[in-house]
């Protein structure tokens, strides 16, 4: 899941041609990073020494807007993606059981990917379904109300065999 620059040549010279007719105009970086995260899906740490070499600006500047906003992700993100509302009407419901148990299945932490890249654990402050808490967003086109831990499992074998159906 890691960046290669010959792997992904494609999306590396659409990458660099945005960047060489943006990089001297005025508030650059954002619109960069975006570009950045819409080719990619996240912001690999090579596109950000890349932006600072061309963009004479250090790093740690790219890397402070980046982390401002929350649509700009630094790890790949997997094929699907389970999100997790801990917003106060799923919280005081039990999200963040919910989460311990996501965690504990996946092998990962939230805002982290699986190793074999199939699914991303993210999580949400309110995803305007309260009146069903908690819920529960797979790749945020459905969601799973009243959710609970001891659906976890069936949660992520539901997940997984998506993938298998996108592969086959
Ligand atoms: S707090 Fe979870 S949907 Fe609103």
């Amino acid at each position: 899941m890691s960046f290669c620059f010959r792997k992904d040549q494609d999306k590396y010279q659409e990458f660099l041609n945005f960047l060489e007719a943006n990089k001297n105009k005025k508030g650059a970086i954002m619109p960069i990073l975006q570009k950045a995260q819409e080719i990619f899906s996240y912001i690999p740490e090579e596109i950000v020494d890349l932006m600072a070499l061309r963009m004479g600006v250090h790093s740690s500047e790219i890397y402070g807007v980046a982390s401002f906003y929350s649509q700009f992700s630094f790890i790949p993100k997997g094929e699907h993606e389970i999100c997790i509302c801990l917003g106060t009407a799923c919280y005081v419901k039990g999200s963040d059981k919910i989460l311990a148990e996501l965690e504990k299945e996946l092998g990962i932490k939230v805002g982290e990917t699986t190793p074999d890249g199939k699914i991303s654990l993210t999580e949400a402050r309110c995803i305007g379904e309260c009146g069903v808490a908690p819920v529960v967003s797979i790749d945020s086109s459905r969601n799973i109300e009243k959710a609970s831990r001891a659906m976890v499992s069936d949660i992520i074998k539901e997940v997984l065999e998506d993938t298998n159906e996108v592969k086959a």
